[in-house]
């Protein structure tokens, strides 16, 4: 039997990770659940954003699914981000943020790509300083941490390509052209990796005209594979396109107990008032049974909240009505 660790964290992520977990309840694997507290309420409560219990559980599973966690835009004294914090112990070094069309006018049609976030370096080192009135932060990029980034980008490339029957193609973003010794520096292991894959097409794309050409002809893309803050903000960028922030999943892979979350954090605005989008939780929950080795059990959720959603039942930030517990209900009465 395998494990799965739920940390639900803070505001929505206390409803989506639930209504996650009841449909995959519903497919009636051989899964056993236990849940683990994080995030900033915890913290509050016990003095740690990531108590040492929760690393615990989460080590022994089979798999996380995490929903989010508040992070004050201040310097709290003793508080970081337990996502990162996750990553970092675990070594999760790839995070997969597929982006692809849904049904319904809220949603371009046409789009199926998938970003590659280096998940461990660049920007988000936790190497920042302030000296006075100035501000450093320093960002980080090693060799081995672009090339590893690097080749899982082509192996997924691969694998999309085996699946969609298309040719693969990835885009490297960066910024070379002004941060010529960090992203030289990622420009230059990713242009070595892909010497060892050359049936991937290759092309390359300085990060703001990625940014543009993401709205422009998202079709054109397969598989973008950047650094740590460059992917965290194009991934938001391109929810957009589909239905926004409440429909991205993603995965985090690496040395560690993977960890599958979706893109969007706590929501304060809408919190507590059950009308938080599902969507990118189930569809995480689907990534997470098909590394788990489930890839059947994936796909029939993943095809349950694409019917659901082409039902017409969706919740208030794609256009509807419908609440988290509705929504749920509709994904779950299809998987049973
Ligand atoms: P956010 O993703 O929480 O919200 C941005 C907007 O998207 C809001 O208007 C929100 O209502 C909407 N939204 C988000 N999830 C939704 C859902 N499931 N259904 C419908 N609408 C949804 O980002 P924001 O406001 O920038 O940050 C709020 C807090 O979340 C902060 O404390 C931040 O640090 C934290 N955060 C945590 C993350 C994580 O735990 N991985 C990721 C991003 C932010
Ligand atoms: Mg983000």
């Amino acid at each position: 039997m395998k494990t799965i660790c739920l940390i639900p964290g803070d505001g929505v992520g206390g409803e989506v990770v639930p209504a996650a977990a009841e449909a995959v309840r519903t497919l009636g694997l051989d899964l056993d659940f236990v849940t683990a507290e994080a995030g900033f309420a915890c913290f509050e409560a016990c003095g740690s954003a990531l108590p040492d219990a929760t690393l615990d559980l989460a080590r022994r599973a089979d798999a996380v699914l995490f929903g989010a966690t508040s992070s004050p835009s201040t310097v709290v004294q003793g508080y970081r981000s337990p996502i990162l914090a996750l990553r970092r112990q675990f070594d999760l070094y790839a995070n997969l943020r597929p982006v692809f069309s849904l049904p319904g006018d809220y949603s371009r049609p046409g789009v199926d790509l998938l970003i590659v976030r280096e998940n461990s370096e660049g920007l988000y080192s936790g190497r920042e300083r302030r000296e006075g009135d100035t501000a450093i932060a320093e960002r980080v990029i090693t060799r081995q941490g672009s090339e590893r980034i690097m080749r899982v980008a082509m192996e997924q490339a691969l694998g999309r390509s085996r699946v969609r029957g298309r040719p693969p193609l990835v885009t490297i973003v960066h910024k070379a052209n002004v941060l010529k010794l960090t992203d030289g520096l990622f420009r230059e292991c990713a242009l070595e990796v892909a010497r060892d894959f050359p049936e991937v097409q290759l092309s390359e794309l300085l990060v703001d005209a990625a940014a543009m050409k993401l709205v422009k002809s998202p079709e054109t893309f397969d598989v973008l594979v950047t650094t740590n803050l460059f992917g965290d903000i194009l991934s938001d960028e391109a929810s957009a396109l589909v239905g926004g922030l409440g429909v991205a999943p993603s995965a985090n892979l690496g040395s560690g107990t993977p960890v599958f979350e979706p893109v969007h954090g706590s929501a304060p605005d809408i919190a507590g008032k059950g009308v938080a989008n599902p969507v990118g939780a189930l569809l995480s929950a689907a990534m997470l049974l098909e590394t788990l080795g489930e890839p059947e059990a994936g796909a029939r959720l993943r095809a349950a909240v694409i019917e659901a959603l082409a039902a017409g039942v969706r919740t208030a930030d794609l256009g509807g009505t419908a609440t988290t517990a509705q929504f749920t209900r509709e994904v779950c009465g299809r998987l049973e």
